[in-house]
């Protein structure tokens, strides 16, 4: 079954169906990694422009080398030193990059919306690595990807997201993703951190919970996944001191003891270690954060290959 999409900017609109076909496909995308040489042909003659105008470690290396692994030119562009510093609107810049012939461009920004706007003036396939507190579609699927190897069905799991949520484009996508698979989520984390509304988000896909109490919500959960506190984004005022902060919404293998003796332990990186979760969590026997890193490669073989490839002719 092909991916009747050009674009990924969101999964907020994604079927069931679809989220499944990127996971099964980027389970063949495995395949190719676990070869001697971890190379496939099917985008011989593709160019693809990584654009990432905010930092980013795990996304942009990944799509750089899923874009190799599949024989793709791959290109990475950042602001800093591309002509966006001598005030080129983001506009000109796409026209520019379209000029130079990409057929896909996979793009980070610090506002939402801006894949949206490359999507309308680009002709070629647009990829939202992250916009603003948006979304980050791939890492949503990534986790997912993930999660489901180790549990095999994603029905009726318990996801507890701890922390950051008001910040974080991850756990936007995330519920998205999870709820869509029929997960339920619970949020946990100071009140300052956890935007109202996800109850209605999800409109009849699924059950977003608030438990602000940590140890509640952990309770019996299948996966736990911390997010990283955002100091960047924040204005000030939005955390207790941040030792409170550890003390009550801190994972640690000890608080992991309510969870399922089972329960995955994730987070998407980079990680603020004795903050939003301790070493013994982080590097525990539960932990698959190390493996979330290593799908993102399979997971964005995957993305690539049905926007670029497995499209209907
Ligand atoms: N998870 C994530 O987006 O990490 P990077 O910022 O390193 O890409």
């Amino acid at each position: 079954m092909p991916l009747h999409r050009k674009h990924l900017i969101d999964v907020a609109d994604f079927s069931r169906d679809e989220v499944e076909l990127v996971l099964d496909t980027a389970e063949a995308m495995r395949t190719v990694l676990e070869r001697p040489i971890r190379r496939a042909p099917t985008l011989r003659g593709k160019s693809i422009v990584n654009m990432f105008f905010e930092p980013s470690t795990r996304t942009r290396i990944s799509f750089e080398l899923a874009g190799k692994s599949l024989s793709a030119d791959v290109v990475n562009v950042a602001a800093s030193g591309s002509s966006v510093e001598k005030g080129e609107s983001l506009v000109d810049t796409f026209h520019t990059i379209q000029a130079l012939g990409a057929d896909l461009v996979v793009m980070r920004h610090a506002c939402a919306g801006a894949p949206d706007l490359a999507a309308r003036h680009l002709a070629c396939s647009v990829v939202n690595a992250g916009d603003g507190l948006r979304g980050h579609p791939s890492q949503a699927l990534l986790d997912l990807f993930t999660v489901r190897q180790h549990a095999g069905d994603l029905e009726g799991l318990k996801l507890v997201i701890v922390g950051d949520v008001l910040h974080s484009r991850v756990a936007r996508s995330d519920i998205w993703g999870f709820a869509r698979m029929g997960a339920h989520v619970y949020l946990s984390g100071p009140p300052t951190l956890l935007p109202a509304g996800f109850g209605d988000l999800l409109d009849g896909d699924g059950v977003v919970r608030v438990e602000h109490d940590l140890d509640r919500a952990i309770d019996g959960a299948d996966v736990v996944m911390a997010l990283r506190i955002q100091k960047e984004r924040m204005a000030g005022g939005l955390l207790p001191d941040l030792r409170e902060y550890a003390r009550r919404w801190g994972i640690t293998a000890a608080r992991l003891r309510r969870a399922d003796r089972r329960a995955l332990v994730m987070h998407p990186g980079p990680m603020n270690q004795g903050l939003e979760i301790s070493p013994d969590a982080a590097y525990g026997p539960q932990s698959v954060i190390t493996e979330q890193v290593t799908n993102g490669v399979a997971v964005r073989m995957a993305i690539l290959y049905l926007l670029l490839a497995g499209a209907p002719t």
